[in-house]
């Protein structure tokens, strides 16, 4: 049931601060400020060398955020991959260490059948997923489920946002056990968490600004996405859910990766879009902004007033986020990214529900 929405992605983008805020009171104890696993592990992260992740589309996206979070605040290192790299690379992988997979569906065939290859190698496997009696679930040693319901729209909104709060859980309960993270530094985190869902909030109400921004993306041919850390990975994800509903041509790239080629692409024609909260490497994707700026490109900033009021530069749009802890950005970030994909379809009459050749479920390789 719609609703009150035209489409079960509006529907399921609007829900996020409400199941995201459900899989957070499953995960946090909201009065110690802690995490707390459902389900006690079968290993110790203490012990661990790497954690190797394999996921596909916005699931795998997911997944390259959470190497951010792993390494940065469990000084964890993370091996990713795409599953339908994973399962035919021959990886090998240390008996008794972990992977973790990520799906929606849970029914993914690329990443069965790599979750079903880590397993041969000994790895106990680890799997956040949305549909608990899922193939992934049910043979996983350790199911972490995202509380997001039934995700029907074909572009993955809620799913993903929920599988960014789960890892940024386990990442958190990871830096504990390794003792890179100590009791104020695990309350920091979780007082920046619990206020996502609210910000989450905040952000959808940019939605007429980014609805009148999407007439413009709609009359674009190529559109640009740049980030810098966790927002290099979100670059990837707007990218992705543009072109898969809007079909117009989108590409994600490292902000910093700008020079190496894509640079050749910019002219007044195609829209870039920058994401970029007040990070610790905000000033560098400020330089990227200035190089496009210098070619004509028209930049839309997806950032903070904080950040607004230093780069200096005129930009087609920009939407100002919420003030917040950079860690939690792109659970909050996520929302305008895929607002502006959104509009930009409905605009150009696509049928965003059901977009052509794409499955919901992708159950063969
Ligand atoms: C994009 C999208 C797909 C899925 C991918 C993995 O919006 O929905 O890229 O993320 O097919 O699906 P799951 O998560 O079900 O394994």
């Amino acid at each position: 049931d719609k609703g009150e929405y035209r489409h079960f992605m509006a529907k399921e983008i609007h829900e996020q601060p409400e199941v995201v805020g459900r899989t957070l009171a499953h995960y946090v104890d909201m009065a110690e400020g802690r995490v707390v696993l459902p389900e006690a592990l079968p290993l110790d992260f203490a012990n661990l060398s790497r954690v190797y992740i394999t996921a596909c589309g916005t699931a795998f996206y997911a997944g390259l955020v959470a190497r951010y979070w792993f390494e940065q605040i469990a000084r964890l290192p993370v091996e990713i991959d795409v599953a339908s790299e994973a399962r035919y690379r021959e990886a090998p992988l240390e008996k008794n260490g972990l992977t973790l997979v990520i799906s929606q569906s849970g029914e993914t065939a690329d990443t069965l059948a790599s979750m079903r290859y880590a397993k041969g190698q000994g790895q106990h496997t680890l799997s956040v997923v949305n549909v608990p009696t899922s193939t992934i679930a049910r043979e996983s040693s350790v199911v972490m489920p995202t509380l997001a319901g039934p995700e029907i729209g074909v572009a993955s909104t809620k799913a993903f946002s929920c599988q960014l709060t789960v890892l940024l859980c386990l990442a958190i309960a990871a830096g504990r056990a390794r003792g890179t993270l100590d009791a104020a530094g695990e309350r920091r985190l979780i007082d920046g968490l619990i206020k996502a869902p609210g910000l989450m909030a905040e952000a959808l109400a940019h939605e007429p600004a980014i609805e009148g921004l999407a007439r413009e993306v709609a009359k674009a041919r190529d559109v640009l996405y740049l980030g810098r850390g966790t927002s290099y990975p979100m670059a990837l994800e707007g990218a992705l859910k543009l072109k898969e509903i809007s079909y117009i041509h989108a590409e994600g790239y490292a902000a910093g990766e700008l020079k190496h080629g894509p640079i050749a692409l910019i002219d007044e024609s195609v829209p870039v879009i920058v994401i970029a909260p007040h990070d610790a490497v905000f000033e560098k994707t400020v330089s990227n902004m200035q190089e496009v700026a210098a070619r004509g490109g028209r930049i839309v900033l997806i950032g903070d007033a904080e950040g607004a009021a230093e780069h200096g530069l005129d930009t087609l749009a920009t939407f100002t986020m919420p003030a917040l802890d950079p860690v939690v950005a792109p659970i909050v970030y996520a929302v305008p990214i895929q607002l502006l994909a959104y509009h930009t379809a409905v605009t150009m009459g696509k049928d965003v529900d059901q977009p052509r050749n794409l499955a919901k479920s992708v159950t063969v390789e």
